[in-house]
C-alpha cells in the first residue's frame, strides 16, 4: 500500500512549501522523478542522460511535410477539431488498430487526446472514486501512482517476479478486495523492459472480469518488443469490452514526443464519460498534431522499423556495456520497451542517493528506482532511447567513478 513518507523523499530539489490552501489531492502528488532529475542536471550542466525516454530520432520528414503543406494550404488547421478528434484521423486509428485484432468503432470508441497520458489520467478519474484501490503491478511507471492519487484513490503495488519481472498472477488475485477497482497495467513494460507472457495476461483479464474491474492498459510501447517476439494486447480479448480502457500513443513510435498525441479505445458508455473531462481538461488535442498522427498513419511504416532496428542495437549495446561491470549492477536483459532495471549493488543506499550521487560525482542522469513504487527501491532506471554515442559516454563516465570506489568512501 502507499507509504506517503517515501514519495515525500522522492522530491529530489529538496524544496518545501509554505502556501495554504493548495488542495490535498495535489498536496499528496509530486513531479515524477523521470522530469525532476533532467531539471536539477540542468542546473549541473554537462551531465549525460540515461534518464527520460525521449528517443533521439527526430519526426520523421513525411510527417514534417504534410503538417506543413496542412498549415499553408488548409486554413482549418489552426482551428479546434470536434472533441474526439478528426474524423479521418480516428478511422485512420480504427483501421490500424483493426488490423492489430481490436475492433474499435472509429465514431464512438475512440477519442484522440493530448498523449497517451492525457487519456491515462482521464481513464483513472473516471472509474475511481476517493478510497477505491488500485492495483499496480510494481516497479510501474511512475505517473501512474500520481493519477490514482490525484483521483484519491489508494495504489495497491503488487511486485513483479524479481527474476525476470513478469506478472505474479497469484499475488494479483490475492490483492484483490472489495475496494479494489481497477488494475493499470503498462505493456511492453516501463520501466521494466518487460513483454508479459500472454497467459498470464490472459489469467489477468479474467481476475478481472470475476472482480468486476476496470482493466486500464497503457499500450504506449505496442509496437517495441525485441528478437521477433510477439506483444499481446489485452485490448484484443472480446469478453474485456466494456471493462478496458486502452491508451496508445505516436510518442515513441513515430518519434512524436513534443506533438502531444496519442489516443484512447473504451466503450461508448465509458468513452461518454470520459469526454466530459476531456472537454473540461483540453476541448480537443492541438490540431496541428492530429495532422502529424494522421500523416503518420497514412504514410510509409519503414520509419517504424528503422526506430525499432536502432533501438534494438541500443539494448544490446547497453547490455554490453553492464555486463562489463558485473559488480556494480545486476539487470534483466529488456524485451520490450527502451529501459531497463539496473539492481546496483550497494547495500544501505537508498535509490534518491544513489541517483543523486551518480548525477553530481559522475554527470550521469538515471532515474531512481524508487519513483517507479517501492518495488523499484535499490534500482536505477536506464533508458537506451538516446544516442549510441551518448550511452557509451554514460558508461564511459560510470566506469571511471566506480574506478574510484565510490561507496567504500
Ligand atoms: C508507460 C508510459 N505511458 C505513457 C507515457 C506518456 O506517453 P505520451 O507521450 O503519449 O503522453 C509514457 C511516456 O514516456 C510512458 O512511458
Amino acid at each position: 500500500m502507499m507509504n506517503s513518507g517515501s514519495r515525500s523523499a522522492l522530491v529530489a530539489s529538496g524544496k518545501k512549501y509554505r502556501t495554504r490552501g493548495i488542495s490535498r489531492r495535489v498536496s499528496r502528488i509530486t513531479i515524477s522523478a523521470i522530469k525532476e532529475m533532467p531539471l536539477l542536471a540542468s542546473r549541473i550542466g554537462g551531465c549525460v542522460s540515461l534518464g527520460q525516454g525521449i528517443p533521439s530520432f527526430p519526426t520523421p520528414g513525411h510527417i514534417v511535410e504534410a503538417v506543413c503543406r496542412a498549415l499553408r494550404d488548409d486554413p482549418d488547421s489552426g482551428k479546434y477539431t470536434l472533441g474526439p478528434g478528426m474524423s479521418e484521423l480516428r478511422q485512420a486509428v480504427a483501421r490500424d488498430l483493426g488490423a492489430r485484432g481490436i475492433e474499435a468503432d472509429p465514431d464512438r470508441e475512440i477519442c484522440i487526446t493530448v498523449g497517451a497520458m492525457e487519456a491515462l489520467s482521464e481513464a483513472v478519474l473516471t472509474v475511481v472514486e476517493r478510497g477505491d484501490e488500485v492495483i499496480l503491478p510494481s516497479p510501474n511507471y511512475a505517473s501512474h501512482i500520481e493519477q490514482v492519487l490525484l483521483a484519491e484513490g489508494v495504489p495497491v503495488f503488487v511486485p513483479l517476479t524479481r527474476e525476470d519481472w513478469q506478472l505474479d498472477v497469484e499475488s494479483i488475485r490475492n490483492a484483490v478486495t472489495p475496494r479494489t477497482k481497477a488494475i493499470v497495467l503498462c505493456n511492453p513494460h516501463n520501466p521494466t523492459g518487460a513483454n508479459f507472457a500472454e497467459a498470464d495476461l490472459r489469467a489477468l483479464a479474467q481476475i478481472a472480469l470475476e472482480n468486476d474491474l476496470f482493466v486500464i492498459s497503457d499500450e504506449t510501447y505496442d509496437f517495441l518488443v525485441y528478437d521477433g517476439q510477439r506483444c499481446f494486447s489485452l485490448s484484443t480479448l472480446p469478453e474485456l469490452r466494456g471493462r478496458i480502457i486502452a491508451t496508445f500513443s505516436f510518442s515513441k513510435k513515430y518519434a512524436m514526443t513534443g506533438w502531444r498525441v496519442g489516443y484512447v479505445y473504451a466503450s461508448e458508455e465509458i468513452l461518454d464519460q470520459m469526454m466530459k473531462i476531456h472537454d473540461a481538461m483540453s476541448i480537443c488535442a492541438p490540431t496541428v498534431s492530429q495532422l502529424a498522427a494522421l500523416a503518420a498513419l497514412q504514410g510509409p511504416q519503414d520509419c517504424v522499423e528503422q526506430i525499432r532496428a536502432a533501438l534494438t542495437r541500443r539494448r544490446d549495446l547497453i547490455c554490453a556495456r553492464l555486463d562489463r561491470l558485473p559488480d556494480a549492477f545486476g539487470y534483466v536483459k529488456p524485451r520490450g520497451a527502451y529501459y531497463l532495471m539496473a539492481r546496483y549493488r550497494f547495500p544501505g543506499t537508498d535509490s534518491m542517493t544513489f541517483a543523486l550521487r551518480l548525477l553530481h560525482e559522475a554527470r550521469v542522469i538515471g532515474i531512481p528506482g524508487a519513483a517507479f513504487g517501492p518495488d523499484g527501491e535499490n534500482h536505477i532506471r536506464f533508458s537506451f532511447g538516446g544516442a549510441e554515442e551518448q550511452i557509451e559516454e554514460a558508461f564511459d563516465r560510470m566506469e571511471r567513478w566506480f574506478a574510484g570506489s565510490p561507496f567504500s568512501r
